[in-house]
């Protein structure tokens, strides 16, 4: 028992460290000495933030990031960019994950109770975004009221669609995302600031003639509740950049970058010109599985340990935990870890830890209940007959129970890996930068709402395609060692 628990302790250090580990190794080619500004902000907004490619490499510009280049510059400071949901950047101010929010973000009086906000920097109008054939159907905005409406999540565009009578509203994370179910006619219209709407128009998305009534918005730079220091230093670069009509500059410049990158391509080309960033993608993958199966194997071969120990203390904690686990999503879980962590105990875990508790403690559940009933399955004569040899319980559990339970249950649990190879995709919601945060990525980038996603469908399919026929023939194998 004692060594049990020792080993128990020593798996849930490594738990804990080896994603720290991993993380700083990631970080050492990080300018490490300097200061850092971290800044959030949800980059699907052309010509205010939006992702690129230049040479090659991914990269998020916009004239809201040239404005937090000013102020890093003025603080001496290196800017790192996280990019996340417009919904998400609030909670992600107020918990410290970032220490600023540039986003074309309206400072309005419900958004001041929780953080603070500088001076306004950019002045918008709100628009209205119909496809070309509905021109004559919108012409003012009383022929909205019972239509099906499209706003990005947590913004006051959202506010203003529900001030529309009747009107079903969708609200989407990311723009490109409400673009893509205005095309796949899911909605009627989407409400939407000029000058983000011009980066989507084109000759199937166009204007309406109906324009929300008091429909300017300002755009402003938020900054944690308090932090007058900081707040201090964005104004004065503000400031600054206004007195020399630099905004207005960095507006045009990033609006001809938003307009010259759409084009058509098919398929094979949109895979080889964005291969670095499926390959990027594959590499975290797999890292996130691996570690993922690793430490799920060990944690579920402990649970199912704890829950054998006949201490029925001990038992009942383990059920419980292999109940609570599989009876909740692994999104919630995910959520609560990564945020409500950092919010209640101000435990700040990197995307990459999240990621691999997260899968680990899922599948422990999972593979938990399948080693159960492996050792469920073994016949009691083995450890009546083990025991009358004279080997103690923990040793008969060992030598004779666990190996013959493993080979029966080996499909299950070649099963739950696959599982975890596609789960993992979740893991992308946090800004984790595996497959499928690379195929959104592709997505924004080139506009093509299908062949980004069609071409990650293929990349999961050969990794677990591979992986299950690799079970396969070590299963062949096991199986004829048992016929010598
Ligand atoms: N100005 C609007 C608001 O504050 C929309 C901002 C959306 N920003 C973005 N990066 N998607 O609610």
């Amino acid at each position: 028992m004692k060594k049990t628990f020792r080993l128990l302790m020593l798996f849930m250090c490594m738990i804990i460290l080896l994603p720290a580990g991993l993380q700083t190794a990631y970080a050492q080619d990080a300018n490490s000495d300097k200061q850092q500004l971290i800044l959030g902000t949800s980059a699907d907004f052309p010509p205010y933030e939006f992702h690129t490619t230049i040479d090659g490499q991914d990269q998020i510009v916009g004239f809201d990031i040239e404005i937090a280049k000013a102020i890093a510059e003025k603080m001496g400071a290196e800017l790192v960019i996280q990019d996340m949901g417009f919904d998400s950047l609030l909670p992600a101010l107020q918990s410290g994950r970032v220490d600023i929010v540039i986003s074309g973000m309206t400072p309005t009086e419900e958004r001041r109770q929780s953080i603070d906000f500088s001076d306004p920097y950019y002045k918008a109008r709100q628009v209205v975004v119909i496809r070309a054939e509905d021109t004559d159907k919108y012409k003012t905005m009383a022929d909205l009221e019972n239509t099906k409406l499209g706003v990005q999540k947590g913004s006051i565009q959202e506010e203003i669609a529900q001030g529309v009578p009747n009107a079903s509203i969708t609200s989407l994370d990311k723009i490109g995302d409400i673009v893509m179910q205005l095309e796949t006619e899911r909605v009627d219209a989407l409400i939407v600031e000029d000058t983000v709407a011009a980066g989507y128009l084109n000759d199937d998305i166009v204007l309406a003639d109906a324009v929300p009534d008091e429909s300017e918005s300002d755009a402003a730079i938020g900054v944690q509740k308090g932090n007058t220091e900081l707040l201090a230093v964005i104004n004065e670069t503000l400031a600054e950049l206004k007195a020399d009509d630099r905004i207005t500059e960095m507006v045009e410049e990033a609006s001809l970058l938003a307009a010259g990158k759409t084009g058509d391509k098919n398929i094979f080309e949109v895979a080889w010109e964005y291969r670095s960033y499926y390959a990027k993608g594959i590499g975290y993958t797999l890292l996130l599985s691996a570690l993922g199966v690793i430490f799920g194997f060990l944690i579920g071969l402990i649970i199912t340990l704890v829950r054998m120990s006949g201490i029925k203390i001990l038992a009942w904690l383990g059920t419980a935990y292999v109940e609570v686990l599989r009876g909740t999503p692994m999104l919630v879980q995910l959520m609560i870890i990564h945020y409500g962590l950092a919010l209640v105990f101000g435990i700040n875990l990197s995307p990459l830890q999240s990621g691999v508790i997260t899968l680990s403690i899922n599948s422990s559940a999972y593979l938990a209940e399948i080693f159960r009933a492996g050792i469920q399955g073994v016949d009691k004569g083995q450890m009546e007959a083990a025991r009358s040899l004279g080997m103690t319980r923990g040793a008969a559990l060992r030598h004779i129970i666990l190996p013959q339970a493993m080979k029966t249950v080996l499909p299950a649990i070649g099963n739950e890996f696959i599982t975890i190879i596609k789960e993992s995709s979740i893991i992308s919601v946090i800004g984790m930068m595996d497959i499928m945060y690379q195929a959104n990525t592709v997505r924004s980038i080139t506009y093509q709402g299908l062949s980004p996603y069609i071409i990650a469908a293929v990349i999961y399919f050969i990794l677990t395609f591979m992986l299950s026929k690799l079970l396969g023939a070590f299963e062949r194998k096991l199986r004829t060692s048992d016929n010598r």
